[in-house]
C-alpha cells in the first residue's frame, strides 16, 4: 500500500500456541512479527532488532511480565507494550498500565479484540514516529538551513540574534509581513540556551477572543460549558521555554490587561480556578504593526508594550537588502529542488533583483516554488515569473548575479502535479480560479491536467471536451 516501514511486533510467551496465534493476527495486519519464549530472549531481541509493538505474558518463567515492561521503557521508550493476562490477574496487569503498558488483555482472548488492541497500537507508534520525524525535520531545519543575510541590516539582526539566544531577557520582532520574524523568533529559542525545552508559537490574531485566556492560561474542569476536565494552557506548556506571542498587535486590550499581570507576577490563574501556577517563560513578541503608535492612539496597552520591548530586533523589508536576494534564491531552489540542475537566467535573475517585494521574503519563496513547479525544467527564465515580477532592468543596473546561473533540478514533474492538485483542491475545483493561483492560462492549465492525468471532478463529457478543445488549441 504504501512505503511506510512495516510495524514489528514482538510476542513474548512461554506457550508456543499462544506465541503462534499472536503472530498470525499481526501478520494478518501486516506487522513484521518475532517471538521470544522467555524475558531473557525478549532482552537481547530489544538491541537486535528493536520492536515497535510487544505483547508480552505477565508470567514468564523467571521474570514476570512487569518487569520486562521496565526493562523495556528504559531501552525503548516508544515501544508500546501490551500484557496478557491470566484469570484473576487483572491487578498487576493494571499496576503495569502504570508503569507505562498500552493496555492489558485477559486470555483467553477472541481474535478480533486482540486485532483491534494491536491496530490501535501500531497507529499511537505511527503518529509518535510522524511527530519525532516532524520535529527532527523542523530542528535540522533551523539547524542546517539557518537564516540568510550577508547585507549589514542583517548582519545585524544575527548579532543580536547571538547575544540573546542564551539571555531570558523578552524580546520584541518588528518587520513587515513575511521578513522572516518567525524564523527569528525560532532562531533566539533554538540556538540557545533553552533549546531542549518547548517553543510554543502562538498566533494572537487566529486566537478566537472568547477562548483566548482559556488557551493562554488554561481552564478548571467546569469553568463553563464544554469544560469536561482541567486542562493546562500555552504559557504552561511553554514553561522553561519560550513562548511566541506572533502579531501581538491584535491582542485585545482585555488580554493585553491578563497577559502583563503574567509577565509581571511570573504566574497564571486558570479560567475557573483559583489557584495561581507559577510559570517561568521566556517571551518573544512579534508584530508588523507600529506598536508605538499603536500604544501613542491608546490601542495598546503602554505599560505592555515597555514590558515586551526591552530589546528590539527589527527585520529590515527585502527592498532595502537586495543583495541578499540572489543567496535566497539559490536557498530557495535547493529546498524546492534540492540536487537540481535548474539555470536562472540573468534576465530573470536582475528581475528578481529590481521587483520591490511588498511580501518580503516570504514572496520569494513562493515565486521560486511556482516557478519551479510550472516553469521549464532546464531554465528559469523571465517568463516562469508571475507578472509583476517581470519588467525590463534599468540600464546599467549593477549584475552580480552571474553565480546565479547554472542551477539545475530534478523531479519537478511531480512537485508540479501535487502543486496543481493542491491549488485544485483550494480552489473548490473551480478551474478559473486554479488557473488565476497559479498564474497560468486556462489553456496551460488544461494541458497541464491531461499531462499529469488529473481528472476534471464531477464535471460532465461537455466540459470534458472543452478541455480538449482547450489542450488542442494549444
Ligand atoms: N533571512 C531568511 N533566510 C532564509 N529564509 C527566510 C529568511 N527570512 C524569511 N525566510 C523564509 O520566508 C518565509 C517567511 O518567514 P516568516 O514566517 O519567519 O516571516 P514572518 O515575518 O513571520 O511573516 P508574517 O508577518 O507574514 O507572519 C519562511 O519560509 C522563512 O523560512
Ligand atoms: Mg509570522
Amino acid at each position: 500500500m504504501s512505503d511506510e516501514p512495516k510495524i514489528k511486533l514482538l510476542v513474548v510467551d512461554d506457550e508456543q500456541s499462544i506465541r503462534k496465534l499472536c503472530m498470525t493476527i499481526g501478520g494478518s495486519l501486516g506487522f513484521s512479527c518475532n517471538e521470544a519464549e522467555s524475558a531473557e530472549t525478549a532482552v537481547t531481541r530489544l538491541e537486535t532488532d528493536p520492536p515497535d509493538l510487544i505483547l508480552s505474558d505477565l508470567k514468564l518463567p523467571n521474570q514476570s511480565g512487569v518487569e520486562l515492561l521496565q526493562q523495556i521503557k528504559s531501552v525503548l521508550p516508544r515501544t508500546e507494550v501490551a500484557i496478557m493476562t491470566g484469570h484473576g490477574s487483572i491487578e498487576s496487569a493494571v499496576d503495569a498500565m502504570k508503569l507505562g503498558a498500552y493496555d492489558y488483555i485477559e486470555k483467553p482472548f477472541r481474535v478480533e479484540k486482540l486485532r483491534l488492541l494491536l491496530q490501535r497500537m501500531a497507529e499511537k507508534v505511527r503518529l509518535v514516529n510522524e511527530n519525532a520525524f516532524l520535529r527532527e525535520r523542523v530542528s535540522a531545519e533551523d539547524n542546517l538551513d539557518g537564516i540568510i543575510g550577508a547585507s549589514s541590516g542583517m548582519q545585524d539582526v544575527l548579532r543580536m540574534i547571538s547575544k540573546l539566544k542564551d539571555t531570558r531577557t523578552p524580546v520584541l520582532i518588528s518587520g513587515e509581513s513575511g521578513t522572516g520574524k518567525e524564523l527569528v523568533a525560532r532562531a533566539i529559542h533554538f540556538r540557545g540556551a533553552l533549546a531542549q525545552m518547548n517553543f510554543v508559537a502562538v498566533d494572537c490574531g487566529a486566537l478566537v477572543p472568547t477562548l483566548m485566556e482559556s488557551e493562554l492560561f488554561g481552564y478548571e474542569k467546569g469553568a463553563f460549558t464544554g469544560a469536561m476536565k482541567t486542562k493546562a494552557g500555552l504559557f504552561q506548556a511553554a514553561n522553561g521555554g519560550s513562548i511566541f506571542l506572533d502579531e501581538i498587535g491584535e491582542l485585545p486590550l482585555e488580554m493585553q490587561a491578563k497577559l502583563l499581570r503574567v509577565l509581571q507576577e511570573k504566574e497564571v490563574r486558570p479560567v475557573g480556578s483559583n489557584d495561581r501556577i507559577n510559570v517561568d517563560v521566556r517571551v518573544i513578541a512579534a508584530t508588523n504593526r507600529d506598536l508605538e503608535s499603536a500604544y501613542r492612539s491608546g490601542n495598546f496597552r503602554k505599560d505592555l508594550y515597555f514590558r515586551l520591548n526591552v530589546v528590539t530586533v527589527h527585520l529590515p523589508p527585502l527592498r532595502e537588502r537586495r543583495s541578499d536576494i540572489p543567496t535566497l534564491v539559490h536557498h530557495f531552489l535547493n529546498r524546492y529542488a534540492p540536487g537540481s540542475n535548474l539555470h536562472v537566467t540573468p534576465a530573470a535573475m536582475k528581475s528578481l533583483l529590481q521587483y520591490d517585494w511588498p511580501g518580503n521574503v516570504r514572496e520569494l519563496e513562493n515565486c521560486i516554488a511556482r516557478a519551479i513547479t510550472l516553469g521549464d525544467q532546464h531554465v528559469m527564465d523571465v517568463k516562469d515569473l508571475p507578472p509583476a515580477i517581470r519588467s525590463e532592468a534599468p540600464a546599467g543596473m549593477d549584475m552580480t548575479t552571474q553565480a546565479a546561473a547554472s542551477l539545475s533540478t530534478t523531479a519537478l514533474a511531480e512537485m508540479e502535479r501535487m502543486t496543481i492538485l493542491r491549488v485544485f483542491e483550494q480552489a473548490n475545483g473551480d478551474k478559473a480560479l486554479a488557473g488565476k493561483m497559479l498564474g497560468i492560462s486556462r489553456a496551460t492549465l488544461y494541458r497541464k491536467l491531461k499531462r499529469y492525468n488529473i481528472p476534471l471532478r464531477g464535471e460532465s463529457p461537455e466540459i470534458e471536451k472543452e478541455a480538449e478543445a482547450h489542450a488542442a488549441a494549444r
